[in-house]
């Protein structure tokens, strides 16, 4: 099945005058493909993962330098142009008599116009992993990469309307690209942008010029940890805290900095937890814990080490405590629980592709093994990872690699899914190839550093909300 998992990935990739550039985000000739067609930053960078580790670099190295390309390089102040740094959540080729043209999105035509946040994050994340298995430092050091690199992080560190360390961001901005209630600072984003500055901490060049944004970097870096192990994780210890939670605290000193009020706690989290796992939040932000469990966020705080040794084994154990919501018959939820009744109502607007156990809203979708396998090979947590990889090979060749899975146990096709979806493809061979070659894992995770343990330590100070 590996064998023909290559094939049906090299069979999406994209030319563009003359050169491999990227993959499809579908080959389905049988659904309307709308942006499915188009190259997605998110999704390439399943397929970069896997093409890096099979030695094939040219494809990751064209498509770094194309995105660069494209990403947004004008200081603006109107509001219908990309603010400067940003770049395309997908873009496609225009061939016409006059040659071909790059044409991007960067929200302006997505389904519910949504900004992608998460690709300059992805970016990062692609370049580094580019840079760690080829040594292609000549291309790292280079001006535009360089200048790409500064200009993402001026996007990202500067300061806004609010005073926490991560990132607000609009619905829809990641992956989940449609509302689902995802708004605010939710888990991935934060993880990706941990991603993303742990990766510019790596390769901007170290030069007197350099020093303010190494220096803002570790700061952030350390406020990350602080604010996020504290604040966003959830064992049944915790839970139990903001049962007793006291409301209406005014300034420091508050146990509950964030005024969430217990009466949201929802009823299915209390019986949940056991007592040697956890996981951290949906969000938390003004009166908001959003207690859902989502897996690539989780699964990326283990990969990046945001999340420390302990809470890294708790998330693992979560899942096989709760082996049957969480992965069911096909790895693995992106969410859980599902939205139902009114919540689902005021929260999705009535989404029917969003209905509950389905696409964003509970599916399961393939190709987050990726995540999974990193994650286990990482805290050598892998007793379950050849079982799950082998109950994926019953169904995903045979269903065509499906986009995702519904039902409560993922056992049905998805809906609207489509088929011979790359990512799903590519998110497969990751883990098969990371299963008989660990060492192959090392482009993909960062370990913990003492010097961003000493800063998050340091962070309590000046994070006393
Ligand atoms: C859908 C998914 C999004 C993905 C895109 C292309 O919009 O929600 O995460 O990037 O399809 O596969």
């Amino acid at each position: 099945m590996l064998e023909e998992a290559w094939k049906q990935l090299e069979n999406s990739i994209v030319e563009y005058k003359g050169k491999p550039i990227g993959t499809l985000a579908a080959k389905d000739k049988t659904s309307k493909s709308l942006n499915y067609n188009q190259i997605f930053m998110r999704d390439f960078a399943v397929s970069a993962f896997a093409f890096l580790m099979n030695g094939d670099y040219e494809i990751v190295k064209n498509f770094l330098e194309i995105t660069m390309k494209l990403q947004s390089k004008e200081s603006e102040m109107d509001c219908f142009l990309p603010a400067r740094g940003t770049m395309p959540a997908s873009f496609k080729i225009d061939r016409s008599s006059e040659g071909e043209t790059l044409i991007p999105d960067f929200g302006e035509k997505a389904i519910a116009r949504v900004a992608p946040v998460d690709s300059v994050f992805w970016w990062l994340y692609i370049l580094r992993a580019y840079v760690k298995k080829t040594d292609d430092w000549e291309f790292a050091q280079s001006n535009d990469c360089q200048q790409a690199i500064k200009m993402i992080l001026e996007l990202s560190l500067i300061n806004r309307f609010d005073m926490f360390p991560t990132l607000l961001v609009p619905e829809g901005s990641f992956m989940i690209d449609r509302r689902m209630g995802v708004y605010g600072y939710p888990l991935e984003i934060q993880g990706l942008f941990y991603t993303a500055l742990l990766s510019a901490k790596e390769l901007l060049t170290d030069n007197k010029e350099n020093k303010i944004y190494f220096d803002n970097i570790d700061k952030r870096l350390g406020h990350l940890v602080y604010h996020i192990r504290k604040y966003f994780w959830l064992n049944f210890e915790k839970l139990n805290q903001i049962y007793r939670y006291k409301i209406e605290e005014y300034k420091e000193n508050a146990l509950n900095q964030f005024n969430i009020f217990p009466e949201s706690i929802p009823s299915w989290v209390l019986n949940w937890l056991s007592d040697d796992d956890g996981y951290f939040a949906g969000d938390v932000g003004p009166s908001r814990m959003d207690f859902r469990f989502f897996s690539a966020g989780n699964l990326l705080m283990i990969i990046n080490s945001l999340a420390d040794r302990g809470q890294s084994n708790a998330i693992l154990k979560l899942l096989f405590n709760r082996e049957n919501e969480l992965i069911g018959e096909m790895p693995m939820k992106v969410c859980y629980p599902a939205l139902t009744g009114r919540d689902w109502e005021l929260i999705t607007g009535h989404d029917p592709k969003n209905e509950p156990w389905s696409y964003h809203n509970g599916g399961s979708w393939p190709f987050l093994i990726w995540y999974l396998a990193a994650a286990s090979i990482k805290t050598g947590a892998t007793e379950h990872l050849s079982k799950l990889i082998k109950m994926m090979e019953r169904r995903l060749s045979r269903d065509n690699y499906p986009e995702y899975y519904d039902g409560v146990h993922s056992r049905l096709v998805g809906k609207e899914a489509r088929s011979r979806q790359t990512w799903s493809i590519a998110g497969y061979i990751i883990a098969k190839t990371l299963m008989s070659e660990p060492d192959k894992l090392k482009i993909l995770v960062f370990e913990e550093s003492p010097e961003i343990l000493t800063r998050a330590e340091s962070s309590k100070h000046d994070l006393d909300y």
